[in-house]
């Protein structure tokens, strides 16, 4: 078995803490294995508890449309979460589960192997930051996380409750489109 199918397995067996205990579903991350980008959210909610996959709610709806405004799908990324299981009432992430899990997306990215890594939320953006960064102060501001290109970004749910950030959002992703093809042009 490959590093990422063990690693699934190995997340789907996980008791590590107690929201192995109230999930539905381990939402392990979808995509393309071999993505140049990989999108990190923070958790999953009750559409992808039930579902399995990750951001296929209405938090979803918001990230598709920006995908497809910007020219990309879903096909060419890998979307994971910071927690591979929802935690009850959605709930913040504790700080043990984050440490728990971070481990398994620590892998997960080493695997996929991404040139450039996109945090949705502050949640996602602080495990890689490593301090308490807000997106607020952090967006758009680009960064090296062990060799890649990071570009912090808000987490689709808070443009549905904010849909003035809409604009925001969908440039972003265009920014990331134009990250990709020039760095194609470049190697
Ligand atoms: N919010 C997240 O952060 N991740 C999901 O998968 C869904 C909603």
């Amino acid at each position: 078995m490959d590093r990422l199918n063990s690693l699934r397995e190995s997340t789907e067996n996980c008791e590590l803490c107690s929201l192995s205990q109230s999930r539905n579903r381990v939402v392990f991350g979808s995509g393309d294995r071999n993505a140049r980008v990989f999108l990190i959210g923070e958790a999953p909610g009750r559409s992808e508890d039930l579902g399995g996959e990750p951001f296929i709610g209405q938090a979803g709806k918001m990230l598709d449309e920006a995908l497809r405004q910007a020219g990309l799908t879903r096909s060419e990324l890998f979307i994971a979460n910071v927690l591979k299981c929802r935690p009850p009432k959605n709930r913040n992430p504790k700080r043990e589960e984050i440490d728990m899990c971070g481990a398994f997306l620590v892998e997960q990215i080493e695997c996929v192997d991404p040139e450039v890594i996109v945090p949705m939320g502050n949640f996602a953006l602080r495990f890689l930051a490593g301090k308490k960064a807000t997106i607020g102060e952090m967006h758009g501001e680009m960064f090296i996380w062990k060799g890649r290109t990071v570009l912090p970004i808000y987490h689709p749910a808070a443009i549905l409750y904010n849909r003035g950030l809409e604009p925001v959002f969908h440039l972003d992703f265009v920014k990331v489109a134009r990250i990709l093809t020039q760095s194609k042009g470049a190697a």
